[in-house]
C-alpha cells in the first residue's frame, strides 16, 4: 500500500484553493492512482474522509467512508443547503488529537463526478453531509478549527502546532 504523507496544520498548503480536475482526466492512470493512494492513506490513518490537499495535492477530490464502502468525489459542488443546521464534534487527520464543535447544514444536495468520470447528483444528511462539508472546506483552504465554536479536546496540542 502506497502511503502518502499527511500534511499537518499549520502547513500552508492546507490554506490553498485546490483546482478542478478536467473530467475527461478522471479515468487517467494518474488520477486513478491518486484515488487509490487517498483511500489507502485514509484507511491507514483511521479517517472517515480525506481530501487531496491533505497529502499536498491541490486537486478538487476527496474520499469518504459511506455505507457502501469508500467513495471518491471529484469537483464537488453544493447545489442546496438545508436551512436547518446541527452541531457536532469533529476532528481532522491534518490536526491530530484536536476536536471541536462545528455547526453544519443538516442536509445538502451535491453534484460531483465519481471515480469513473460520471456526473452524479445526490443528497446527503447526517454524518455523511457533515463529512462532505468538511472535505469541501479542505478544497477551499478552510479547516474545521476556523469554524469551531469550541475546542473540546486538544487545546494544548493546537497551541503546540501553532507554536503558541
Ligand atoms: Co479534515
Amino acid at each position: 500500500m502506497a502511503k502518502l504523507t499527511l500534511r499537518i496544520h499549520p502547513d500552508p498548503i492546507l490554506r490553498e484553493i485546490s483546482k478542478e480536475i478536467e473530467y475527461t482526466k478522471i479515468i487517467s492512470k494518474n488520477i486513478q492512482e491518486l484515488i487509490r493512494n487517498l483511500r489507502d492513506t485514509m484507511i491507514q490513518n483511521n479517517g472517515i474522509g480525506l481530501a487531496a490537499p491533505q497529502v499536498g495535492i491541490l486537486k478538487r477530490i476527496f474520499v469518504v467512508y459511506t455505507k457502501n464502502g469508500i467513495i471518491a468525489w471529484i469537483n464537488p459542488r453544493i447545489l442546496k443547503k438545508s436551512f436547518k443546521k446541527n452541531t457536532a464534534e469533529e476532528g481532522c487527520l491534518s490536526i491530530p488529537q484536536v476536536f471541536g464543535k462545528v455547526k453544519r447544514h443538516s442536509k445538502i444536495k451535491i453534484s460531483a463526478y465519481n471515480e469513473s468520470g460520471a456526473k452524479k447528483i445526490f443528497t446527503a444528511e447526517g454524518l455523511y453531509a457533515r463529512v462532505i462539508q468538511h472535505e469541501i472546506d479542505h478544497l477551499n483552504g478552510i479547516l474545521f478549527i476556523d469554524k469551531a465554536s469550541e475546542i473540546t479536546q486538544g487545546r494544548d496540542k493546537l497551541d503546540q502546532y501553532e507554536g503558541k
